[in-house]
């Protein structure tokens, strides 16, 4: 799931006219200064990490002029919050809070449905006050087919025990925030303290945002929310290649074709490994039904670019792809390899034409392959082989 920094989630609150105040985003303590002298008037310093309670670590700081901003900027910049060093700086405009307040909303799977969660007492950290003082906290379910309307955002105001002349008012901006998390297919949206004014306008003072992952594909934009410094380098080679690879800490790699097999493939080499030193598998690799040469070659680059990994496991059960086309994928990998190709590989094939792939194999005969007849055979073999190499 992608987690958003603060001036991300309060960008995609303005789009959706979510009342926010204006804010600037520096990385270094003479933009901090600019920006503060850009929106004048008291400012507010806010380091951009992804985690909650910066204000209590020191990371959240009013300056009432653009030299007490860059003198903040200096001190929150490179400071360590709940292991989060702050590299980034929002500049937001200050407000004059009369009042604070909680509201989210988000994807609750154990019901398979929304939750809305609010509170007229804000401030404090959520899982706190729910420990501290439930009956503040209102739980309202939230039909995903009928959404928060006018109606629905009155009801949680209601239950969360806003006084009656501010629900209207608050009940608004649930509506919008609502339109935030369908629209963008959130998984969180929450806003912690959403606040009224002096001036009695309200506005959502700090931001969360949990975008889905698997709703990507229809929203373009929300690649630039990629965090590329926080990415796995292996992760974000595999995925530009468009294979299906997670990174794990072990020193055989794996490939197989369906997630099941590769699932299971991971347990098998974990079991067989603990024969061998502990030895463990280096990641999760489904190359997928119908998998060619090109995609064989690339998930074997992806694995031997990882300097942990010691040997590599292919597991293949040939089905709708017969076995002698997979075979030729590994033979036309390692060819394409070249040098490249430097780890030792066990094969194991079975299923539909796996004489024929043992075949192919066995002409090959690839100095660093090993073909293994079954499952449990190769997972050993894969486990002996990355022990010796450690
Ligand atoms: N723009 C702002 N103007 C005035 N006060 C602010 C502003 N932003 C945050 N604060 C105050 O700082 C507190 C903590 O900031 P917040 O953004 O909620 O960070 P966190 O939740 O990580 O501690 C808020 O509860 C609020 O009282
Ligand atoms: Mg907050």
């Amino acid at each position: 799931m992608a987690d958003l920094y603060e001036y991300q989630a309060r960008d995609l609150f303005e789009k959706y006219s979510v009342p926010v105040l204006a804010g600037i985003v520096a990385d270094t303590p003479e933009e901090a200064r600019a920006a503060a002298e850009k929106l004048g008037g008291v400012v507010v310093v806010k380091a951009q990490v992804k985690t909650g309670g910066r204000g209590k670590a020191g990371g959240v700081k009013v300056a009432k002029t653009p030299d007490e901003a860059y003198e903040h900027a200096k001190a929150i910049l490179g400071l360590d919050i709940k292991g989060h060093i702050v590299k980034r700086l929002m500049i937001a405009a200050g407000a004059r809070i009369a009042e604070e307040f909680y509201f989210s909303v988000l994807l609750d799977r154990a019901n398979r449905s929304y939750l809305s969660l609010c509170s007229y007492e804000g401030g404090m950290e959520i899982e706190q006050l729910a420990v501290e003082r439930p009956e503040a906290l209102a739980k309202v379910e939230v039909n995903p087919l009928t959404g928060i309307d006018l109606a629905k955002a009155k009801e949680i105001a209601v239950a969360a025990k806003f006084p009656a002349e501010l629900v209207d008012k608050v009940a608004e901006v649930f509506v919008k925030l609502y339109n935030v998390y369908v629209s963008e297919d959130a998984t969180l949206v929450e806003v912690n303290p959403l606040v009224l004014t002096e001036e009695g306008d309200i506005i959502a003072l700090d931001g969360k945002v949990s975008l889905d992952e698997n709703a990507e594909f229809r929203h373009a934009d929300h690649e630039a929310y990629v965090d590329k410094d926080a990415e796995n380098p292996l992760e974000a080679k595999a995925k530009a290649l468009g294979l299906n690879y997670v990174k794990l800490d072990g020193e055989v790699g794996i490939i197989g074709n369906g997630a099941g097999l590769v699932m299971s493939t991971l347990d098998v080499v974990a079991y067989a490994g603990e024969k061998h030193g502990g030895v463990k598998p280096a990641n999760f690799l489904d190359i997928g039904g119908g998998a060619s040469a090109q995609v064989m070659a690339d998930g074997l680059s992806v694995i031997f670019s990882d300097e942990q990994v010691k040997s590599v496991f292919v597991n293949v059960f040939g089905g709708i792809t017969s076995g002698d086309q997979v075979a030729k994928g590994i033979v036309q990998a390692l060819e394409a390899l070249g040098s490249s190709a430097t780890k030792p590989i066990v094969v194991r094939v079975d299923g539909n034409n796996v004489e024929a792939a043992r075949q192919i194999l066995a002409e090959a005969n690839h100095p660093l392959v090993t073909v293994a007849k079954t499952f449990d055979e190769g997972a050993a073999k894969a486990a002996e082989l990355a022990a010796a190499a450690r």
